[in-house]
């Protein structure tokens, strides 16, 4: 009985590009559904945008387009990156859908009537100047702990001590580098402990990869939090029903997304959402990232119990990608786009190369570039690819393209081949590529044994029977191997396919092999890798570098934004300094008298510092003349005259052009 299976990869978020450490996840999952699918099983794949929340808000209007707009390019950038890797998605959907609105809105609608919704005030920093709620991670300033500067707003990279935005000292915004304001407003929470003894069931029935047990007993252990699921507007998302200016928290809608994917691949294949959803005819998996673990293991499986859906029978929980031994880095142009890679190199390199690195286990995985130009030449080009092309074009040039039959010494080598079968399946469905490719490695050293021990190339010349043995068997070798590797190289089997004339191949037709048959043209498999392109890939990963969050390099942040219509309130004047003198008793202020063309005005201003009352008389400045008066120790003071500079002895009285005249107005 065949299996039948959905699968989902994490959804990627709509305001950045696909880059090689998502690749990871998305290999690793491409690569075990072409599995499955290779087994004969019916394996549908869904993933889509995620596309809400404030950084899509925040890119659009830095970008001045609406998210909307936003959200359609990126996910045609998204969808031509996965193409570019042999991605091969059944649905690749957007978070930003109608099935993606009803479903949110029927799983918190069934939460609501189960009263695991609960409201409450909370406090949040708010930038006036931005027009919006900061998450945590936009509001930047010193630990309240170990006082380290420039921490985000939820933890401390120095001390590694987690706090609230709101305790941050000196906070500032990461967008603008205002200072937030701290604004209290109601907020929904959804009561995740009350799901405790089935999230714990769940787990104990192998949810999750033993190994990241630990961490989810640990969070047992202190005690499941409230959930806030709500944000308030100005929020690019769902609105919550009832509510005029509050939505969903994109972690809400996130992964109910992996449903609206489902159910619009349904709607479209004339499928029953409810069958391949939410049945056990289907087998349901999610493959994640370990930084999304609790959103996986606790709050959407207690949203799905919720609402009477069912759960994943896994998650599939991978590591992060480090590149040769460090974090992707964009100053050292190891922070590799997918779009970049793709300009410079074949796909298949960094798929067999991660396959060769990836087991079931959360361990992180390096891409080290030595051993990235290594692995591809030797393995994939001076072994593998080199089987096939040290047989295939002698059979065609010399020997008609035609395929005798195997000898006993032959069938010993393919009957060995065969019998990997069951193994390789094994290590395939436990994610255990690395073993994987280990095996077909051997394999392919065994039969490059063979070869070598045969010389076709000598005994072309002198036994072509003998020669057209050995290479009927080198190619059902050649066959077989790459029926092992179709899921992580698609394209390079494809190829062989083409060359060997035979149909698609999948894992039933190991079993068989292939004699007296015509083989077609053979076509190269793969290039080298060379280094020079991996060198022109990172120095491009360089050049695209940028700094992630802006630099704030003004002493003094820019206040708020004023529209025009505040602007034109403040009326500016040309005004004659008709007498400047010393105020008694503070030292930094002269006293002047304005003459705003008749009208006088009477002026105490910050300048005695730099400039002399001698000086000042007689001399034409810009003031603002309709400033309200405000009553000061020394006297009231009427208006203000136009300075720039830092303060101090850095104030600079603006010049005003010969020939203006008191009361002219300054435009
Ligand atoms: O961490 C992330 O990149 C999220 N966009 C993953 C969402 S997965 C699912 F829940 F939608
Ligand atoms: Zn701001």
């Amino acid at each position: 009985m065949n299996r039948k299976i959905v699968v989902t990869s994490a959804l990627p978020y709509a305001n950045g590009p696909i880059h090689i450490g998502h690749l990871v996840e998305y290999l690793q999952t491409d690569i075990w559904v072409r599995f499955q699918k290779l087994c004969g099983n019916v394996c549908l794949y869904f993933c889509a945008d995620d596309t809400h929340g404030t950084p899509v808000m925040i890119r659009a209007r830095d970008e001045g387009i609406e998210p909307e707009e936003l959200i359609r390019r990126v996910h045609g950038e998204h969808v031509r990156d996965f193409d570019g890797f042999l991605v091969d998605f059944d649905n690749y959907y957007s978070t930003h859908s109608e099935e993606n609105r009803h479903f949110s809105e029927l799983l918190y609608a069934r939460a609501t009537e189960n009263g695991s919704i609960d409201k409450r005030p909370v406090e949040q920093a708010y930038c006036r100047q931005c027009d919006m709620w900061l998450p945590d991670r936009y509001v930047r300033g010193v630990c309240p702990r170990c006082k380290a500067e420039n921490q985000y707003g939820d933890s401390c990279d120095a001390c590694g001590g987690t706090h609230r935005p709101t305790e941050l000292i000196n906070p500032v915004c990461a967008n603008c580098g205002l200072t937030p304001q701290r604004r209290s407003s109601v907020h929904y929470f959804f009561k995740l402990a009350d799901y405790a003894d089935r999230l714990r069931e769940l787990a104990a029935g192998g949810h999750v990869h033993e190994s990241v047990m630990n961490k989810l007993d640990e969070w047992f252990t202190t005690g499941l939090k409230d959930w806030d699921i709500s944000r308030d507007g100005p929020y690019f998302g769902f609105k919550i029903p009832g509510e005029e200016n509050k939505y969903f928290y994109v972690w809400l809608d996130a992964p109910i997304g992996y449903m609206a994917s489902c159910k619009n691949y349904c709607d479209r294949h004339g499928l029953d959402f409810e069958v391949v959803w939410n049945s056990d005819e289907y087998e349901l998996y999610h493959f994640i990232g370990k930084d999304i673990m609790y959103f996986h293991a606790l709050f959407w499986p207690a949203m799905l119990i919720g609402a009477r859906f069912k759960t994943a029978d896994k998650l599939f929980v991978h590591g992060f990608l480090t590149v040769n031994g460090r974090k992707m880095s964009k100053s050292k142009g190891t922070f590799i786009k997918a779009e970049t890679y793709l300009a410079h190199l074949d796909p298949e390199y960094l798929r067999y190369y991660y396959a060769g690195k990836l087991s079931s286990g959360v361990d992180d995985i390096d891409l080290n570039f030595d051993d990235f130009i290594a692995k591809v030449n030797s393995d994939l080009v001076g072994k593998l690819a080199n089987l096939a092309s040290r047989s295939g074009p002698m059979l065609t040039k010399k020997l008609n393209g035609r395929l005798g039959r195997l000898d006993d010494e032959g069938w010993k080598l393919i009957r060995g081949l065969q019998q990997a079968k069951d193994g390789i399946i094994s290590d395939y469905e436990g994610l255990n590529y690395a073993a994987v490719i280990r095996t077909i490695s051997s394999l392919v050293d065994e039969c490059n044994r063979y070869v070598d021990a045969k010389q076709p190339w000598v005994t072309v010349k002198t036994d072509p029977d003998q020669t057209r043995i050995t290479l009927t068997t080198t190619i059902n070798a050649v066959r077989i191997l790459t029926i092992y590797l179709k899921a992580v190289l698609p394209r390079y089997a494809q190829k062989v396919e083409k060359f060997l004339n035979v149909e698609p191949l999948s894992f039933a037709d190991v079993d068989g092999v292939l004699e007296d048959h015509e083989i077609g043209r053979f076509e190269r498999l793969v290039e080298r890798v060379e280094k020079e392109k991996v060198e022109a890939m990172i120095e491009e990963s360089k050049q695209a570098d940028k700094p992630d969050a802006p630099v704030v390099t003004l002493d003094e942040p820019i206040e708020p934004e004023c529209t025009i219509d505040d602007f034109m309130k403040v009326d500016l004047r040309i005004a004659r300094i008709t007498l400047a003198e010393p105020v008694e008793g503070a030292d930094k202020l002269l006293h002047l008298e304005l003459d705003i063309g008749g009208v006088g005005k009477s002026v105490f201003a910050g300048i005695a510092k730099v400039y002399k009352p001698e000086d000042l008389t007689g001399r034409m400045v810009v003031c603002v003349a309709n400033l309200k008066p405000r009553r000061m120790k020394f006297g009231v003071s009427e208006g203000m005259i136009l300075a720039a500079g830092p303060g101090g002895s850095d104030i600079f009285i603006l010049r005003v052009d010969e020939g203006a005249e008191p009361g002219q107005r300054v435009h």
